[in-house]
């Protein structure tokens, strides 16, 4: 069967771009094989989100401990309109991440008060989370078209698949930016404004720097909801390449480093053991208490957040935040 590499129409309101299933699984073996084998063992986040770890993020968004879904979406019912005033129309929405894409919808509604049509493009490393979200909002909004990409968004940006022509919003929402160490996050906000035009903006969401107390307490929920999602990285490792971990012979730990802003959650070996991976042929040894790096999450203050923003072609128009000052989305303007 040839491989996809164009957008596939499922309905008159929805393509969908799907990357090669066989680039994907290849990815993932290299970069387990890359950082298992590593003098400091690392795993790169964005492989929590198969259809499991997508659920058990879903779960994690509802934790009463895990405020950052819920004050964003404060935000974000408060402040739609006010964010979408902020440029000049009609535009489209370009967004990095949208997963259930629950929050996106407070912008698709306060942009289909302002203008006929609207344009969509959700880019999301887990197709099942994109493909359910984008079918029920094409259901429910009947003046909505959208072009989906089930993809790295680095290999979106760097291809020709994405077309507007319309203003701009990029989002990028959930503190997902957290998850890159500063210099891929200036690498990847570059790729963004590079991608767009003057005058076309990104809605930036941020975690933002506080108490370590409640930081760290919101990755390690009491009911073990986080925990389970770290290991499902594991597991994915497990069903989809073959592996042999023992999910019980390592522990979830996070630990906020206030010096360089960021909670950063590790799978911890219990006991010395040693773990067959056998898509990449390769035995992975560990020592007791070694530690696999699984995430960072970074927090901000307004001048991270404007530094970020100017060192990336963008200037910083508005920052909207709660009462608590927990969170905050930003608006930052090509330049
Ligand atoms: C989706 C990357 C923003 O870092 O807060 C939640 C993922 N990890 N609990 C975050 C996550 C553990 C989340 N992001």
């Amino acid at each position: 069967m040839p491989e996809r590499d164009h957008l596939t129409p499922i309905s008159d309101r929805f393509h969908l771009y799907r990357a090669p299933e066989r680039t994907r699984t290849a990815s993932f073996a290299d970069d387990v094989r890359i950082g298992l084998t590593a003098a400091r063992k690392v795993l790169p986040p964005k492989y929590f989100y198969d259809e499991l770890g997508s659920a058990l993020f879903e779960a994690i968004c509802v934790l009463p401990e895990y405020y950052l879904t819920r004050v964003e979406m404060q935000i974000l019912e408060r402040d739609a309109a006010e964010m979408i005033a902020a440029l000049d129309g009609p535009i489209e929405l370009v967004e990095f991440g949208s997963g259930s894409a629950r929050k996106t919808r407070t912008l698709i509604a306060a942009a289909l008060e302002a203008q006929a049509r609207l344009d969509y493009h959700p880019i999301d490393i887990s197709p099942a989370a994109l493909v359910d979200s984008t079918a029920s909002l094409v259901a429910e909004y009947d003046r909505l078209h959208v072009s989906a990409y089930a993809s790295d968004y680095f290999d979106v940006l760097d291809s020709e698949l994405l077309r507007t022509s319309q203003r701009v919003l990029a989002l990028f929402l959930g503190s997902n930016i957290g998850n890159y160490a500063p210099t891929q996050a200036r690498e990847l906000l570059r790729a963004m404004s590079a991608a767009f035009k003057p005058g076309d903006a990104l809605l930036l969401g941020a975690d933002l720097k506080k108490d370590a107390a409640e930081l760290e307490l919101a990755y390690n929920d009491p009911t073990g909801v986080t925990a389970s999602f770290n290991k499902n990285v594991l597991a994915r490792i497990n069903r989809d390449l073959g592996g042999h971990f023992d999910l019980d012979a390592f522990a979830h730990v996070s630990r906020y480093d206030a010096a360089r802003g960021s909670v950063d959650s590790y799978l911890v070996a219990q006991r010395g053991c040693s773990v067959r991976i056998d898509a990449i042929d390769t035995t992975v040894r560990f020592a007791a208490a070694e530690t696999i790096h699984t995430e960072s999450s970074h927090k901000f203050d307004a001048s991270d957040i404007s530094a970020l923003g100017t060192e990336s072609g963008f200037r910083v128009a508005r920052i909207w935040t709660d009462d608590a000052k927990r969170y905050a989305v930003s608006l930052l303007v090509i330049a």
